[in-house]
């Protein structure tokens, strides 16, 4: 047994990423009530509290204009998405080889368990790619700023984002501008004139959004904005296509909550299915 109190990674706490989607299933899957996940956050997974205080400190609005501006202009190379996929495999974390899946793993049983419902092509499409803006991590950028519930910037905080009292010591507190209702913003301007806090489901949003249906654009940009698509918070910056396609952000949330099992898919077989598919929606190659 490891000990709790070994000390943690100060940059990125958490043992692996997955370690992150572990502490959102547990959220929402087993009902835990917030007191109950704190306790248990705080004593069995410290790096899961670390990891978050890390983020609520470092994503200010300066933070997520810096990366948009060095992320959004896609500058990293043009790949194809099975490329994209080999690539987010060579992220090396400390789980067991023997029973944990690999990230294309988990790429693929989020794609299959979507598949398996009938549902339409484009949405086994998003199932596969929705994780591969994880990449981040291979560029240098740290946990907080690649996982983690995501939120808007520039206005205040609203108390259902997970560990709200961290945001204590984010610096845009003291900026009066950031802390009213709207902030910067006008009421129901849209999420997409939201500066949203910086992860991996804005920048693939930005690699796909030329090559799926909104409906799947809206599930990639904002799988991880739990604070809106599980608590209803925000609803005052959303306009009328914002909730329009709310549904489909919680359409889309049990499969990247609960689909991952310890069977590993079989990708020599998927593989055929997975080449027509990706050649129906995506050119050859796409700018990342
Ligand atoms: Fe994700
Ligand atoms: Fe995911």
């Amino acid at each position: 047994m490891s000990s709790p109190t070994l000390a943690l990674d100060p940059i990125n706490p958490l043992a692996d990423l997955d370690q992150w989607e572990d502490f959102l299933e547990g959220r929402y899957k087993e009902g835990k009530s917030e007191s109950e996940f704190r306790q248990y956050d705080a004593e069995a997974t410290p790096g899961v509290a670390e990891f978050y205080r890390l983020n609520h400190q470092h994503q200010t609005h300066a933070y997520v204009l810096a990366k948009e501006k060095q992320y959004f202009g896609l500058t990293r190379g043009a790949k194809s998405v099975w490329e994209a996929a080999e690539f987010l495999n060579t992220l090396v974390d400390d789980s067991d080889p023997d029973t944990d899946l690999t990230q294309l793993e988990h790429l693929l049983q989020t794609s299959e368990a979507i598949r398996r419902d009938g549902h339409p092509r484009w949405m086994v499409a998003t199932g596969f790619v929705h994780d591969l803006g994880k990449c981040l991590c291979l560029y240098g950028e740290p946990q907080w700023g690649v996982v983690g519930d995501t939120f808007p910037t520039g206005c205040a905080y609203d108390p259902a984002v997970v560990f709200p009292e961290y945001f204590q010591a984010n610096e845009d507190i003291h900026n009066p501008l950031y802390q009213t209702k709207y902030g910067i913003y006008e009421p129901n301007c849209g999420l997409d004139n939201v500066k949203m806090s910086f992860g991996h489901d804005g920048y693939i949003y930005q690699v796909m959004k030329d090559h799926l249906p909104m409906e799947a654009l809206y599930m990639l940009r904002y799988h991880s904005f739990y604070a809106w698509h599980r608590h209803g918070a925000y609803d005052h910056l959303c306009n009328a296509q914002d909730r329009a396609m709310l549904p489909a952000v919680l359409k889309f949330n049990p499969y990247d909550l609960y689909s991952k099992g310890h069977t590993k898919p079989n990708l020599a077989e998927l593989k055929p299915y997975y080449d027509d598919l990706f050649a129906e929606f995506f050119p050859a190659t796409l700018k990342w």
